[in-house]
């Protein structure tokens, strides 16, 4: 992934820095129940470590890969994410992805 990686980067750790010292809020209170399914497993399965991502950070091409890589972080820490909400994350992203 080409965007300005270290900028990224160190935007991500101070986001997973902050979100280690304030609880990170669940999905359910970022996020009305009320969304679209696929917006909403997005918030539930990707803002439990750290803010999310805005789609539009990364082309539609890229997410899978990153998506997946964060699925396995989270198995890592048995943080248990069920395959089709990862997959309804994935696809939101794909379909707002640059
Ligand atoms: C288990 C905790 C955890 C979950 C859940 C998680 N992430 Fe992450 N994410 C991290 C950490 C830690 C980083 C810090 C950067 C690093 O080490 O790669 C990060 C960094 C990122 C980055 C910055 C780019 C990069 O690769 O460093 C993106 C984009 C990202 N996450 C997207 C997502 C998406 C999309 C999801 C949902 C599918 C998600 N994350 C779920 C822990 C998580």
């Amino acid at each position: 992934m080409r965007v300005a990686p270290a900028a990224t980067a160190f935007a991500a750790s101070l986001a997973v820095l902050i979100a280690g010292l304030a609880r990170a809020p669940s999905a359910e209170e970022v996020a009305p129940r009320n969304l679209p399914p696929d917006q909403f497993a997005f918030l539930k399965t990707c803002s439990s470590c750290h803010p999310p991502f805005d789609p539009r950070t990364l082309k539609r091409s890229e997410w899978r890969p990153v998506a997946t890589q964060m699925h396995q972080r989270a198995s890592d820490r048995a943080i248990d994410v069920p395959p089709e909400q990862l997959e309804a994350a994935i696809r939101w992203l794909e379909a707002n992805g640059r």
